[in-house]
């Protein structure tokens, strides 16, 4: 053979390989869902690294409407997940279910119509934003914060697919911290965390707010990455935003923002719409009586405060909060605060200014008719950096329970008066604490 006859032949061989590759990355990934801020309706996005076309199709099944197929088309945006150096792009998709009916549960796959993603199956069940209102289904939601990839987070991944593959909730909030990180060696390690969730993301909405390490190149990999509800002032950064659901109200909001200088209109509008969506919820109480907040920083933690300079968290930064959001949250009447940021998990009493609050009744495990905000620390998921947050050897009078396990929390409302949290350790699900919030008065 000549080398003309070699070369072809070469060329050949490597064909399939080649052809193989292409649809590698063609193939869609990172698949996930979230809720939109409107009812009955959902986003999906996913990540091919070719430019493709954006396909989904969708079919109710297990309700009446069954078999009715749809083909949907959604749009695509390129992101450079790399440097301006050293570019490393990626085509992130989206599309938006509509007309989705609690009854039903709905298959779906996501592709270019030609390479399809495998089928995921979710239940079509989303936030009720207006009446009537669906108080008598209790549901139950996933918090944690801090979750990385590495095997510090193994257990965690492993219980989430677990609980996920039973069907033991309803969505995920992440309170910032994501990957660690969502930016790291170009890009890949935010690819990683993302098809690591995949398995529960692509089936629950998967809700996140931003960390501290969420800031490289002004949160870009956040706002791209992560299409949260939409609100009229957050203009689609998934920076800040709330939801009804049965007898509750959440806001999700972003301490970062307040605390970085270089972020000065996004806190203004932040702040202007903090105290609006406070005052619409209060309006709605009667019909929502549980106001429920969530944010990466921590108001109350007790971490080692003989390391107050090298570890402001629960200390310096934390009074700062606590100034700012307070005495808005006891007017308010915030039932329940969740936080992370700090690598453990804490529960605290009722507590307003340092000082635990009576309720009409409390034991260990529970509140009734409480009259301040209890806080719970959730940045205990795990990653890279571990338990790097210890334990105070003096705890405050409020600390409740404070433990050093991997894992995450699961928030059961069940009614207008009852609200249930417990603590689970990674990866066996054993429950490491509880509370019981009751509320038989709406007066505090
Ligand atoms: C950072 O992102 C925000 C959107 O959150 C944008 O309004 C702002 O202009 C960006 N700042 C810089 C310096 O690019
Ligand atoms: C962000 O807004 C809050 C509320 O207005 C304010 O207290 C805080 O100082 C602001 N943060 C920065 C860095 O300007
Ligand atoms: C909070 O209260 C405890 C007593 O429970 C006290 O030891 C501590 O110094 C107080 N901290 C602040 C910042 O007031
Ligand atoms: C609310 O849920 C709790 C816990 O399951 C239950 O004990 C209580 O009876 C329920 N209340 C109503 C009014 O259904």
């Amino acid at each position: 053979m000549n080398w003309v006859s070699q070369c072809v032949l070469l060329v050949i061989r490597s064909l399939p390989f080649l052809i193989l590759t292409q649809t590698g990355d063609f193939y869609p990934q990172q698949i996930k869902l979230s809720w939109t801020g409107t009812e009955h309706q959902l986003f999906v996005t996913w990540v091919t690294y070719l430019p493709s076309q954006s396909y989904l199709t969708y079919n109710p099944i297990v309700c009446e409407a069954a078999g009715d197929g749809y083909l949907l088309q959604g749009t695509s945006k390129m992101f450079n997940a790399g440097s301006e150096a050293v570019p490393r792009y990626q085509y992130i998709h989206t599309a938006t279910l509509t007309g989705l009916t609690e009854d039903c549960f709905y298959e779906y796959k996501v592709g270019n119509r030609v390479y399809w993603s495998t089928t995921f199956i979710f239940k079509g069940k989303t936030p009720d934003y207006s009446p009537p209102y669906d108080y008598d289904s209790p549901f139950t939601l996933i918090v944690l914060g801090d979750l990385g990839i590495g095997p510090i987070a193994l257990g965690t991944k492993e219980l989430l697919i677990k609980d996920a593959t039973i069907g033991n909730f309803d969505a995920v909030i992440h309170l910032g911290d994501i990957a660690y990180n969502l930016d790291s060696d170009f890009g890949r390690g935010g690819d990683f965390f993302l098809r690591m969730i995949q398995p529960v993301a692509a089936r629950y909405p998967y809700l996140t707010i931003p960390g501290n390490h969420e800031h490289s190149q002004n949160m870009t990999h956040y706002r791209q990455r992560f299409k949260m509800p939409d609100n009229e002032a957050n203009e689609g950064t998934g920076y800040f935003y709330s939801w009804d659901q049965g007898p509750a109200h959440f806001i999700l909001f972003n301490t970062e923002v307040i605390l970085s200088s270089s972020h000065q209109d996004s806190n203004m509008t932040q702040w202007n719409w903090l105290l609006e969506d406070l005052a619409k919820a209060a309006s709605n109480r009667q019909e929502r009586p549980w106001l429920i907040m969530g944010t990466h920083h921590p108001l109350y933690c007790s971490l080692d405060f003989l390391d107050d300079e090298l570890k402001p968290d629960c200390s310096k930064e934390a009074y700062k909060f606590q100034a700012l959001l307070e005495d808005l949250m006891l007017e308010y009447k915030v039932d329940l605060f969740f936080q992370a940021h700090v690598h453990n998990y804490e529960r605290t009493a009722p507590v307003y200014r340092n000082v635990t609050v009576i309720s009409e009744y409390d034991t260990d495990h529970m509140h009734i008719n409480p009259r301040a905000p209890v806080y719970i620390t959730n940045g205990n998921a795990g990653n890279r950096e571990g338990h790097n947050d210890v334990l105070s050897r003096t705890p405050q009078l409020w600390s409740m329970c404070r433990s050093e396990v991997y894992g995450y929390g699961r928030l059961k409302v069940f009614n207008k008066t009852h609200l249930y949290y417990e603590e689970v350790s990674a990866p066996y699900s054993e429950v490491v604490d509880y509370v019981w919030l009751v509320k038989t008065e709406n007066d505090r």
